[in-house]
């Protein structure tokens, strides 16, 4: 039997605040149930003026590395769909800010959210080729929309890093994977542009047709039976896309998509989506967050996971979780990310919107406002300065 391969750590980070969708409601003069029910989203995070992706991409990363070290690290691959940069990748300063050796690659992955699902099958071969290497894979998306746009109540802000390493502690990455990608114009984001374009509806479509090619393939390679599964974790731009799919996914396997039955399977994984919003890459992870968190022991249980990218690239394959997974994680850490962040009202997320950052070259300073370990601290001649804020240990 080869040797197993999988998720050997994780971690997670999320922007400083959180806005309750009451908020936006009120300001739209829309309905909250059109939010908390109909889209199944109670709160959105949000990042404060000196946090970006690569912050929040160092935060996930910091405890990671402080549990298992940097030995082996050989590469890190970090994906994202809002890099701050066309050509230097993330994952440059990610490294060092978290003081990492010099005999490392560090790449930026991008295929809207599906990157980071990409990033954890490379690291699995990189690690099959050689098994005393590791791989640091991290998602991190700051979603923004449109003002005042319908997807403004889908944002969202997170990170999730994970150590990827031979006879992994956490889970093991199933060899089987069902994919499927086509070529369609659901969601992206031209160069030029700072929020994406969306065919909010179209979105929806493509993901759920998505999600049929994808698990007929992993069927067809011998994946996992329906029944096999102790919980499905989905990209969630938002709660009840996760509903849906779920729904869609037992229909076609001939099993009623009951309200018990979908809540069984999809409770825990939802539960922190629900009130992070989307963090594009990241939310997948997220979701598998939240089912690590849950109380039930998962030793043994298998995972299923569906990753979607807009444009679109989507992936069903599995986790089976390690006995001891709970004693490698810090979950109570991870918690506190979340439930921590400081509630804002719409005044201030609007002007947290509407700041803008110098593009001629000048000189501006970011106010000290972020609670985690880095932060970006100014933008000078067209470079981001970041800067650890905490003593590295
Ligand atoms: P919308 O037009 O604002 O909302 O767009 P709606 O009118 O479709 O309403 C949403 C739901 O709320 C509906 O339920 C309504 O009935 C219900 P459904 O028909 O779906 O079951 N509703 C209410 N429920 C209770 N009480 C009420 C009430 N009013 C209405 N009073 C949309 C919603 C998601 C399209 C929009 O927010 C959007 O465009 N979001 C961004 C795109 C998106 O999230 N797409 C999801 C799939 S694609 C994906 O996941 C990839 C992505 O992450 C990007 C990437 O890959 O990089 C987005």
């Amino acid at each position: 039997m080869s040797t197993p391969i999988g998720i050997h750590d994780l971690a997670v980070a999320t922007g400083r605040y959180s806005l309750d969708l009451a908020e936006l409601a009120e300001h739209g003069n829309v309905d909250v149930d059109k939010y908390y029910i109909g889209l199944g989203q109670e709160k959105q995070s949000i990042v404060a003026a000196d946090e970006d992706i690569v912050t929040m991409a160092a935060a996930a990363a910091r405890p990671v590395l402080d549990r298992n070290g940097t030995d082996g690290i050989r590469t890190i691959m970090l994906a994202t769909e809002t890099g701050i940069d066309q050509s230097k990748s993330a994952a440059v300063y990610v490294h060092g800010l978290l003081g990492m050796p010099a005999d490392v690659r560090a790449v930026e992955l991008k295929q809207a959210c599906y990157s980071g699902t990409s990033a954890l099958q490379f690291a699995a071969g990189i690690v099959a080729r050689n098994p005393e290497e590791r791989v640091l894979v991290i998602t991190s998306d700051v979603a923004w929309y449109d003002l005042d746009s319908s997807g403004e109540a889908t944002q969202g802000a997170a990170a999730v890093a994970m150590l990827i390493s031979a006879n992994p502690k956490v889970a093991v990455l199933d060899t089987v994977a069902g994919l499927h990608t086509s070529d369609v114009q659901d969601f992206w984001r031209p160069n030029y542009r700072s929020t994406p374009v969306v065919d909010g509806k179209l979105s929806i479509d493509t993901y759920l047709s998505a999600l049929e090619h994808a698990w007929a393939d992993y069927t067809a390679r011998g994946g996992h039976g329906i029944g096999e599964f102790h919980g499905f974790c989905y990209h969630q731009p938002f709660s009840r896309m996760a509903y849906k799919a779920h729904a869609r996914l037992l229909e076609i396997n001939g099993i009623e998509a009951s309200r018990e039955r979908l809540d069984a399977d999809l409770a825990q994984t939802t539960r922190y989506g629900r009130i992070i919003g989307n963090s594009y890459s990241a939310a997948l992870y997220i979701a598998l967050f939240g089912v690590l968190d849950q109380q039930e022991d998962l030793t043994g249980e298998t995972i299923g996971m569906f990753s979607y990218g807009s444009g679109c690239v989507s992936e069903f394959f599995s986790l089976t979780v390690v006995p001891g997974y709970r004693d490698t994680l810090d979950l109570e850490r991870d918690r506190e990310a979340v439930f921590g962040r400081e509630p804002i009202d719409y005044a201030t997320y609007r002007g947290l919107r509407e700041a803008t950052l110098p593009t001629d070259g000048s000189r501006a300073e970011l106010p000290a406002s972020g609670t985690g370990p880095y932060r970006l601290a100014a933008i000078d001649g067209h470079s981001r300065i970041y800067e650890a804020i905490e003593k590295q240990p």
